[in-house]
């Protein structure tokens, strides 16, 4: 059985009082339901990481330097996210892979080194909007899961959040028939390479314009074990109903 996860990725917002945004969450979300991640800025990780002790919030980071340290200006190293008492890692995000021109070999040594840190890494994937329109969809899917993905993955080190490019912060979100084939397509291509068991146990996230609005939509397409939101992670008011909706499926 997969638990499910509301992974909310804060990019280059919130404060450290925005971090009241988590009190009020763990405030209201219910521990039997499904698991719960707030990725915020590094700056603010030990902070959010004290607040959270003893609630039902887990804090992640949005990318890590795969070496442990070295002269690597401006990058934290995934020992040091470790150590601000994160237990998760968003690797491979669009927006690094597109701005800081980030390779699948990369985003792999990366997510090696959220394993040797004890942890758990979200790797994205997802085709621009080029990629729809040429008909490759899958086949970007397919090359960015064998060049990222390290061997080894299981259903503790590793969740797949499935992110189309074009849905990212635009307000368009793939048809449920969409999101289903790339989930199918994903879970298939886990089940190829690291069998049944292991291939079943991995998590799969859809990111991209998840909504208080349409997140129920959503968590009904098939293979869909939870979502990666942006924008809507923000306020604990736009998240919460997201996680009902979640707990709801
Ligand atoms: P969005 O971002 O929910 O604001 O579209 C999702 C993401 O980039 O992870």
């Amino acid at each position: 059985m997969r638990r499910k996860l509301a992974a909310g990725n804060w990019k280059m917002h919130g404060s450290v009082s925005a971090l009241a945004e988590l009190t009020t969450l763990a405030a209201q979300i219910d521990p039997q339901g499904c698991e719960t991640v707030i990725c915020p800025p590094a700056t603010l990780l030990f902070h959010a990481c004290q607040l959270v002790t003893s609630t039902d919030i887990a804090i992640g980071a949005q990318c890590c330097h795969p070496q442990p340290h070295g002269p690597f200006t401006g990058d934290v190293s995934a020992r040091m996210i470790a150590e601000t008492g994160a237990s998760y890692v968003i690797a491979g995000h669009s927006e690094r892979r597109d701005r800081y021109a980030e390779t699948d070999a990369e985003v792999q040594a990366q997510i090696r080194a959220a394993w040797r840190e004890n942890l758990t890494a979200i790797l994205c994937v997802g085709e621009s909007g080029e990629d729809r329109q040429a008909g490759i969809t899958l086949d970007t899917i397919a090359t960015q899961l064998a060049g990222s993905l390290p061997d080894g993955a299981n259903g503790e080190n590793v969740v797949i959040a499935y992110e189309p490019i074009w849905a990212i912060g635009t307000g368009d979100v793939p048809t449920l028939a969409q999101i289903g084939e790339v989930h199918d397509f994903i879970r298939a291509q886990l089940v190829r390479r690291f069998g049944d068991t292991q291939g079943k146990t991995i998590r799969l996230l859809y990111g991209g314009s998840v909504k208080p609005s349409n997140a129920a939509d959503i968590f009904t397409a098939e293979n869909v074990d939870g979502a990666l939101v942006g924008g809507a992670s923000l306020q604990a008011a736009d998240f919460l109903p997201i996680i009902q909706a979640l707990n709801d499926a």
